[in-house]
């Protein structure tokens, strides 16, 4: 088993603080840093884009990932390679085309990543999971940190453990929405192999300390 991936998601960060607050997190381990960009029609929320993006990026040597939840991606896609991002993560619930997606996104040199609404079933993902190089499991409805978790999500992970089980490299499922130390366990040993983490990190006293213990907490879901 390969060892559990910690995402910070800025969104719950203190942005007057940003710098210091990702420079901790890369201090404590982070695998690397997750962008939550959101239009307002997608979801009921705006945050930021590549102008602010291209700032938090020369902040950081971690990879850094932009959870696209916005209505037209193919529209940006470009602007988020352009400020280096590593990675970007679609949604199938905007109705595109997602073979054609993440050949925009790898063609440009970048990773892929398919998010699964809570509605969404996983078989709807299953004919292009072979063009993505990660899957990222909601368990909260996209659109602001600190919601609680969706147990009844759990299950998905699961499933596309099993979908995914033939792969000679361990797919990586992530798990992005009301993960703490009490959550992590709980989708690990379902199957996920990385954590986003927002209000559980930068909401927290010391989020050095946060991390670990969503970490500590995580490997006790781990299979031995
Ligand atoms: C929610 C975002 C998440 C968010 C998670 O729409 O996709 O990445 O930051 O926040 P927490 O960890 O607080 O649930
Ligand atoms: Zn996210």
């Amino acid at each position: 088993m390969e060892r559990i991936k910690i995402y910070p998601s800025v969104l719950s960060a203190d942005f007057r603080c940003l710098a210091e607050q990702i420079r901790t997190v890369e201090d404590a381990g982070a695998d690397g840093i997750h962008l939550d960009v959101m239009d307002g029609h997608f979801v009921p929320n705006i945050t930021f884009g590549p102008v602010v993006i291209r700032w938090i990026r020369r902040l950081t040597r971690l990879s850094c990932w932009a959870h696209l939840m916005i209505m037209e991606p193919e529209k940006y896609i470009p602007a988020f390679h352009e400020i280096g991002m590593d990675g970007i993560t679609v949604h199938p619930e905007t109705g595109h085309d997602l073979s054609a997606l993440s050949a925009q996104i790898q063609g440009l040199g970048m990773k892929a990543g398919l998010a699964l609404n809570p509605e969404t079933d996983a078989s709807v993902i299953e004919p292009v999971l072979d063009r993505f190089e990660r899957v990222l499991v909601m368990t909260v409805r996209p659109g602001f940190g600190g919601q609680a978790f969706m147990e009844d999500q759990v299950e998905k992970i699961r499933q596309l453990r099993r979908m995914t089980s033939s792969r000679a490299v361990p797919f990586e499922i992530d798990v992005d929405g009301g993960i703490d130390p009490g959550t992590a366990p709980v989708v690990v040993r379902a199957g996920a192999s990385g954590l986003v983490a927002g209000s559980a990190i930068f909401s927290q006293p010391d989020p050095a300390k946060a991390m670990d213990a969503i970490r500590g907490a995580a490997l006790g879901g781990s299979p031995s």
